[in-house]
């Protein structure tokens, strides 16, 4: 059973999906244009449309297929998705002079869904479009200051429509909203870590068989949580990891030691040699990440040489990375770190992407069930090419290495100050260019490291992170300290966009 929600092309459609995910109700996007049979093949217990820049009022609006509406499901219209239903069902929708844009006020409450809600409540409203007449049989249940159907249901209470945005954490009350809609529908709400964990090792061992399975640990938790998964189902697998030299302190040893703890079969492959050479003279980022994409396939296919055959190619590909929405995101634009670049067609793997319909959140949840240690379920996220794009230019072992020392001690202080857990990605670019200083008596020449802090959902926005000015001292006074061939640190207060979160 799941609740599918139809993406008109709101940019907050992701978030319609993970909001049910969090009230254990299993959710899955489709286009707003998906075929009835489409829909219908995702088990569907109610369904949502989604908002959307489109105006409803235009001939050309994008609609749902019409055979939706004799599936006699629950429907929950947001914003555009509203305006939709209005239409369809004989009310009208135009563009008024009534624009709301950011926070507003329900004014007047009415009816079970929005019982318990106080007038005055907050919500999130973004439209130029609103619901002019509502269909016959329908009855507003909330009015903003400027809008008097700022909330509508049908008369058998099935359809419901709101111009507000429940999905937003600006809708305080949204999440509570959406839960009354979900009960009132009869949605089961079951998609919990423990279905989760069940569904996922039912349907990985089903498919995988008897079968060998290898893939890539990168330390981070995606991959880790998988390894775990298939050693904890009883497949037989080989994790390689790769050490290209590129990594944090600590990091390959912290990896050995949580997953071969936990009966994950780990094969580590030393190549710091082989990487640092090939990068010899590349200072061009994607010219790196070219050079280290290859040479990790190299890497890979003579594991798979020496220690195959193998079916299966497991990957930690996530449901952010797979919807197909309209916004254009899916399957073309799935990062290519994602894929370990072209091996499965090389190699004639068959792709296992277990996590293919999980949100990041539910991966660190299922680790968590999965006994993995919060050491690599909670860290952060981390490039695969490593410490070679946090070198400005070219990436000597040198260069790394003063990288390398300057992220341990950035590391080590936000975790003492407790804002390790507080953000989602921290950075210490080293900036390859000199700086005058004094120490002690002496003028220093040293480097500067670009030290960066960022907050952020799922990595496709971030904000940087408001560090507290004495850690940030701190931070500082250490580095230039401990790592004397670094002169200068500064902090960058950059969001993404217009920035990306790494600097290369
Ligand atoms: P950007 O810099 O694009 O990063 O804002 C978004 C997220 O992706 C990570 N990232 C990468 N991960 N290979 C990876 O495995 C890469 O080449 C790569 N480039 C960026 C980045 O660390 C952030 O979490």
């Amino acid at each position: 059973m799941s609740v599918v929600v139809l993406d008109f092309g709101s940019q907050y459609t992701r978030l319609i999906a993970r909001r049910l995910r969090e009230s254990n109700v299993f959710s899955v996007v489709l286009p707003g244009t998906a075929s009835v049979d489409r829909i219908r093949a995702a088990d569907p217990a109610a369904l949502v449309f989604s908002g959307s820049p489109q105006s409803a009022c235009r001939p050309d609006a994008t609609r749902p297929d019409e055979r939706v509406y004799d599936l006699g499901l629950p429907i929950l219209g947001i914003c555009y998705g509203f305006h939709l239903l209005v239409q369809r069902f004989g009310g009208r929708v135009a563009a008024t002079t009534t624009h709301e844009y950011g926070r507003a006020n329900l004014v007047r409450l009415d009816g079970p869904l929005l019982d318990g809600i106080e007038p005055g409540a907050n919500v999130w409203m973004s439209h130029a479009d609103s619901v002019e007449r509502l269909p016959e049989d329908w009855t507003s249940i909330a009015s903003s200051d400027a809008n008097p159907n700022a909330a509508a249901t049908s008369a058998d209470g099935r359809h419901v429509g709101v111009q507000f945005h429940p999905e937003v954490a600006h809708t305080p009350i949204g999440t509570q909203f959406l839960e009354r809609f979900l009960d009132r529908a009869g949605v089961r709400r079951d998609w919990t870590p423990d279905a989760i964990r069940d569904r996922i090792t039912t349907e990985t061992v089903d498919r995988v068989g008897g079968d060998r399975v290898l893939l890539a640990v990168s330390g981070g938790v995606d991959s880790s949580a998988l390894a775990l998964l298939l050693a904890r189902a009883g497949i037989d697998h080989l994790a390689v990891f790769v050490d290209h030299g590129l990594l944090r302190e600590g990091e390959r040893d912290e990896v050995e030691h949580a997953l071969g703890g936990l009966g994950v079969c780990l094969h580590v492959v030393d190549a710091k040699d082989r990487f640092l050479a090939a990068l010899r003279g590349v200072d061009d980022p994607e010219a790196k990440r070219r050079t280290i994409g290859r040479e990790f396939i190299r890497v890979f296919e003579e594991v798979a040489a020496s220690r195959g055959p193998f079916r299966f190619l497991a990957q930690g590909t996530l449901y952010p990375d797979v919807i197909e929405s309209a916004g254009g995101e899916g399957a073309a634009n799935i990062k290519s770190h994602h894929n370990v670049g072209g091996l499965p067609e090389r190699l004639g793997f068959e792709l296992l992407e277990p996590f293919r319909l999980l949100f990041k959140d539910e991966v660190r949840e299922l680790a968590s069930l999965l006994g993995l240690p919060d050491a690599i379920r909670l860290r952060h996220p981390f490039p695969g090419p490593g410490l070679a794009i946090r070198v400005l230019g070219e990436a000597t072992e040198a260069k790394v290495a003063l990288a390398r020392r300057a992220d341990r001690v950035f590391v080590e202080e936000l975790r003492a100050s407790g804002w390790y857990e507080r953000v989602w990605q921290t950075l210490a670019v080293l900036i390859p260019v000199r700086t005058v200083g004094v120490a002690g008596d002496e003028r220093r020449y040293g480097f500067v490291v670009a030290l960066r802090a960022v907050t952020s959902t799922d990595g496709m926005t971030a904000d940087w992170a408001r560090l507290p000015a004495d850690l940030l001292d701190r931070v500082s006074a250490r580095i230039t300290r401990e790592v004397p061939e670094i002169g200068r640190v500064v902090y960058d207060t950059t969001s993404k966009p217009p920035a990306t979160i790494e600097w290369e």
